[in-house]
């Protein structure tokens, strides 16, 4: 897969610093992007040399390594640490992904992070999540009913429109799929994107929401929605093995539907 476009706000020039190993062994090089727009400075690449038979197998083992031992400023986001959350999504070589679901020897030579692609960094590896996050507010991503509850109780579901749900539920929002969409990188301000659009299905395949309707009214737009030219990025990248892709021609097809 050809390299993703780097972040906003990256003219690298600025001068870069080596950290060199603590200690002897199987020595592996990162370049890692660096920017803290409070130092008024150029982003620029670090480069830390990492002995990996101190490391753990995972590349938030090494970028936690770096922070602990080499560079306590170096900033990311993580969390817990396998897949979980969602919040260790950067650009690893090239192609977006979770640190703490990358083995390190999967890569050979220096390896290159960058924050997520073309989002503005907040700093260092740390991508803005506003937009992104106003927009997943915008799609209501909760449970709509006019109806009573039956018999005040849960609204119960067959085993098959559970099943409806499987490949929609599991979407940690990491933002590695709209990151690596290059019809989200050119229209983020209006076109919501694969992981908002998957997260917008989900509801809309949910056998007991009562608003598919509203739902589907507030997509039907040539921005929102239709941006969407099935360059098929999102479904490749996903850590979670989810598609996006087909979320977005599914929620088409209801609006076909609907109009005839
Ligand atoms: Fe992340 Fe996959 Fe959800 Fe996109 S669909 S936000 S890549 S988990
Ligand atoms: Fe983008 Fe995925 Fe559509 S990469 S153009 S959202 S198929
Ligand atoms: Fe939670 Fe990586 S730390 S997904």
């Amino acid at each position: 897969m050809a390299e993703f476009a780097l972040p906003k706000n990256s003219k690298i020039k600025g001068k870069g610093r080596t950290f060199k190993a603590t200690s002897p062994g199987r020595i592996k090089t990162f370049k890692i992007y660096r920017y803290d727009p409070d130092s008024g400075e150029n982003p620029r690449y670090d480069t830390f040399e990492i002995n990996l038979d101190e490391c753990g197998p995972m590349v938030l083992d090494a970028l936690i390594k770096m922070k602990s031992e080499q560079d306590p400023t170096l900033t990311f986001r993580r969390s817990c640490r396998e897949g979980i959350c969602g919040s260790c999504s950067m650009n690893i070589a090239g192609r977006n992904g979770l640190a703490c679901t990358t083995a390190i020897e999967d890569y050979k030579g220096d390896v290159r992070i960058t924050p997520l692609p073309h989002m503005d960094v907040v700093k260092d590896l740390v991508p803005d999540f506003t937009h992104f996050y106003a927009q997943y507010a915008s799609i209501e991503p909760w449970l709509k009913t006019v109806t009573p509850t039956p018999s005040g109780k849960e609204r119960l579901q067959s085993p098959v429109d559970r099943l409806k749900l499987d490949g929609l539920y599991e979407c940690i929002l990491c933002a590695c799929c709209s990151s690596s969409c290059p019809s989200y990188w050119w229209n983020s301000d209006k076109f919501l994107g694969p992981a908002i659009l998957l997260q917008a299905y989900r509801w809309l395949a949910d056998s007991r929401d009562e608003f598919a309707g509203e739902r589907l009214d507030q997509l039907e737009d040539p921005f929102r929605l239709y941006r969407c030219h099935t360059i098929m990025n999102c479904a490749n990248v996903c850590p979670k093995g989810l598609n996006p892709a087909k979320a977005i021609a599914e929620t088409k097809k209801l609006l076909v539907e609907r109009a005839i």
